[in-house]
């Protein structure tokens, strides 16, 4: 029997080792690595520094190249330009679709050998493995699992206006309206294409379950996307724009979560980046914030992986660059990081010991979803579809959120963005 793997030390306690003997050892800090981020929440930005401090242990410098924007959009684009310009990063967080076309273009370092030293092949779960690899050849190193369909909750605001963790989508929505008539916030939300899209994840799956989430989200089958089914979807989004403030515009996810921290707001569609937000600021799952799956979308999760992909680089950062995906992956790394992070690890050895009651829940699910084959990627994180289509998506979930357009208005042009991407 392979035991799970468990914490021995603390982690801080290796890093302080690996510094002391780095130190003692004379290593200058001679090699560095370059990485392109967007994680540059509060939360996010604790989560990061374990791996920064990891590679400082070991004498590698950290050059920190932050572009902020959840989702990465904008992170994408300043890729694209640099290494346009022939200058790419030696590290680049990324997701799903995304590192398979970076893979296509023959500009990614090859890891083969530091992941078959470190047996990535039967630790990485498939779904993730799927995107870090092409043609057999590893690209990127997997981080965590985050999913998109969560609700977090104020458990005070909850109390004080009497509901319960909704069980089912009708449910949900009549709780939100009694946090309205009570005067307060129902759902913290930024108004940017991409938590909009976040929250369809969930909607979607919730009105027309796993077969539909498929057919609509990773077939872009023409009949769901004009289907009925779809334009209820369309029709619940408009239901949520009305639970939203007036102020909700722009603003970034992280300051949603501060609402709901705050008891300005009940409650937060996002992926389990903002338990990092709430762990942060000190909270306490259960008793300051409750988890739960979107109310409808219970026994599936609508994954989505960051991971490093490494770009080729000159020989002097040729190294640095492999001892960071060999930490990445390392055990003791991806528990220290992933809870902080809010995410669950990318291997499936690891236990759940060291992780609170939610990341537990999000292990179990993940789990289980797999087993179960319930385990989607999510659309608005680049695992359904790539990134042409997912901006097709985009576009119009976020022309219809913001605008007056009708569900009917929204298939017909969802569809078409949809054909004209492909
Ligand atoms: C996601 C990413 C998460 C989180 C979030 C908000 O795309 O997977 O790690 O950072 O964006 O920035």
């Amino acid at each position: 029997m392979t035991a799970k793997i468990t914490i021995k030390k603390t982690f801080k306690g290796l890093l302080l080792g690996a510094a002391i003997s780095a130190s003692m050892t004379g290593v200058a800090q001679a090699a560095e690595v370059e990485v392109l981020h967007w994680w540059t929440s509060g939360g996010e930005a604790k989560a990061l520094g374990t791996l920064r401090d990891s590679l400082q242990g070991q004498g590698i410098g950290w050059k920190d190249m932050p572009v902020a924007g959840g989702g990465g959009s904008s992170a994408m684009t300043v890729l694209r330009s640099r290494v346009m310009s022939g200058n790419a990063p030696t590290a680049v967080q990324m997701m799903g679709f995304d590192i398979l076309d970076w893979g296509d273009q023959g500009v990614t370092a090859n890891l083969n050998e530091v992941a078959k030293a470190g047996n990535w092949d039967a630790v990485v779960p498939a779904a993730l493995k799927k995107f870090s690899k092409t043609n057999g050849q590893w690209n990127a190193a997997p981080v965590n699992v985050h999913s998109t369909n969560w609700v977090w909750g104020n458990k005070a605001v909850m109390d004080k206006v009497g509901i319960e963790i909704p069980a089912n989508w009708d449910d949900f929505v009549s709780a939100m309206q009694k946090v309205k008539a009570a005067g307060l916030i129902p759902l913290a939300h930024g108004g940017q294409a991409w938590q909009d899209a976040t929250i369809f994840d969930g909607v979607l799956m919730a009105t027309g379950g796993i077969d539909f989430y498929r057919k609509a989200l990773i077939d872009l089958d023409e009949q769901a996307l004009t289907s009925k089914t779809m334009q209820q979807v369309f029709d619940r989004m408009r239901v949520l724009r009305g639970l939203v403030d007036d102020n909700f515009s722009g603003r970034d996810w992280n300051l949603a979560s501060a609402m709901v921290m705050n008891e300005k707001a009940a409650f937060q569609m996002m992926g389990d980046w903002a338990k990092g937000e709430f762990l942060n600021a000190g909270k306490v799952p259960g008793k300051d914030f409750v988890c739960f799956r979107t109310p409808g979308t219970q026994g599936t999760v609508t994954f989505n992986a960051d991971q490093f992909t490494m770009f080729k680089v000159d020989d002097d950062r040729h190294e640095a660059q492999m001892k960071m995906a060999a930490a990445i992956l390392s055990p003791e790394f991806q528990i220290a990081f992933n809870t902080v992070k809010g995410s669950v690890p990318a291997r499936t050895d690891i236990s759940d010991e060291a992780f609170d009651a939610c990341g537990k829940k999000a292990m179990a699910d993940l789990k289980e979803a797999g087993a179960n084959n319930t385990l989607v990627g999510s659309m608005a994180h680049g695992h359904a579809s790539p990134a042409a289509v997912k901006n097709a998506f985009y576009d119009v979930i976020t022309a219809h959120f913001n605008g007056d357009m009708s569900s009917q208005e929204a298939v017909k042009q969802l569809a078409a963005s949809v054909k004209n991407a492909i």
